[in-house]
């Protein structure tokens, strides 16, 4: 047995995560015990929290089926956005009545950016020019990308995709909105949020960060560093589901000023005043736009159970570094040299919960590695990727992907 087989099992022995893996449908046995499929694309479909096919029968036999209209007051449908927005709020670092939960990454990321350049023109001195550009992560995934340009365009702005590093060096009097990804999805690059807020602050501009890949997977600080608007998805490390709805964070402070581009009437501050004008409700709600997505929503509600039991994000952070260091040093025991290029950071400042590795044969690999039971995911046009997911991804498994990994790229040469 290899040195590193040995220290999987003491290290998942010594794992204070370890006992929430049972919290998860994953296949039986568990790693290392045989042909089970070792699940590390969490960072792309979180796994299913167990609790969660109960949940949604009672909403959909009970809620739906007996009390029907009953349930929109009775079971807290109609509330459900904000209550679950406050649900997420401590995962990142924020007090209650910031986040409402619905629609997906694409419009809250366009609600944001929109409601970011009429904030930084609503503050707008006349002594300096207009704010007139938007400032993207030119690193960025694409949603975000193709969002602010329409975004850009609708507002009158320029858009300048700028990689994260230049960032601080490209931000000036004219700039408005700044929409930067917490961690990259395809290097897993974490970026230096405090840092970066910072400098869109000190120019006078509003900062929005995408925290698809971060939230539930290392502390983020939104009220800590100042962040004023944040979007996530929560179908990855929150273990939502397929589709599950996404968040809006808008600052407690910019709350008043936060002037929605998609104001429905869920936003509406009498919503059942069928009112014909528009008069925003207080506080976070204004986020909101139409019905919410009752179903996928609540499924997301019993997925966030599993962080009831204590679980600080603190200690999925550490058992994420860990997993991620581990992975590393077996994959250097094990795969030929030069097959591989590591894409994601060694400084544990600076990585996400995925290890990104380039390889020319990435499609293929990936395949090869699925069909024997490790399954990660492949990223055009050369990137092989595995998300950790410390709730349920243990040490055996890190290994034992390492060591496939390494049997497939053996096989295949180069
Ligand atoms: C950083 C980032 N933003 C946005 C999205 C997707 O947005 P949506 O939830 O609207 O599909 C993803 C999906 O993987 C993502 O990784």
């Amino acid at each position: 047995m290899s040195e590193q087989r040995i220290r999987a099992k003491e290290l998942d022995a010594a794992d204070v995560l370890a006992a929430l893996r049972a919290e998860f449908v994953l296949d039986e046995g568990g790693a290392g015990s045989g042909g089970e499929a070792v699940y590390l694309d969490g960072n792309s479909l979180g796994a299913l929290p167990a609790a969660v096919p109960g949940r949604v029968e009672d909403v959909v036999r009970r809620q739906w089926g007996e009390l029907r209209i009953r349930s929109w007051t009775e079971e807290g449908w109609w509330t459900a956005p904000e209550r679950i927005g406050d649900r997420i709020a401590p995962l990142v670092g924020a007090a209650a009545g910031q986040i409402v939960v619905g629609d997906s990454t694409s419009v809250n990321v366009f609600k944001a950016v929109v409601g970011a350049v009429r904030l930084a023109r609503s503050a707008d001195t006349a002594a300096g020019p207009a704010r007139d550009e938007i400032v993207v992560d030119a690193t960025t995934f694409p949603t975000d990308g193709y969002i602010a340009e329409s975004a850009a365009r609708m507002t009158g702005c320029t858009l300048r995709p700028v990689p994260p590093s230049g960032i601080p060096d490209a931000l000036g009097e004219r700039t408005a909105a700044v929409l930067l990804n917490h961690v990259d999805y395809r290097t897993g690059r974490l970026h230096d949020l405090p840092a970066l807020t910072a400098a869109v602050h000190a120019a006078g501009a509003y900062v929005v960060w995408d925290l698809c890949h971060s939230a539930g997977a290392l502390p983020v600080g939104l009220d800590e560093h100042g962040v004023d608007l944040a979007v996530g998805c929560t179908y990855k490390y929150l273990n939502g589901g397929p589709g599950a709805p996404a968040y809006l964070y808008v600052r407690a402070e910019l709350q008043d000023r936060f002037d929605s581009p998609l104001p429905g009437w869920n936003s509406h501050a009498e919503p059942f005043g069928m009112r014909p004008e528009y008069a925003p409700a207080p506080g976070a709600l204004r986020g909101r736009v139409g019905t919410p997505d009752i179903l996928s929503m609540l499924a997301l509600e019993a997925a966030l159970d599993v962080w009831d039991g204590g679980v600080t994000i603190e200690e999925v952070r550490a058992k994420s570094l860990a997993l991620t260091d581990f992975f590393l040093e077996c994959v250097e025991a094990y795969v030929p040299g030069g097959r591989v290029e590591c894409l994601t950071p060694r400084a544990h400042g600076k990585r996400g919960s995925q290890i990104a590795l380039r390889c020319p044969d990435a499609g293929d690999v990936m395949q090869r590695l699925i069909g024997r039971g490790v399954v990660g995911d492949f990223r055009h046009p050369d990137v092989l990727r595995f998300g950790f997911t410390p709730l349920y991804v243990g040490f055996a498994d890190t290994e034992r992907a390492a060591r496939v990994l390494a049997e497939v790229l053996t096989e295949t040469g180069a």
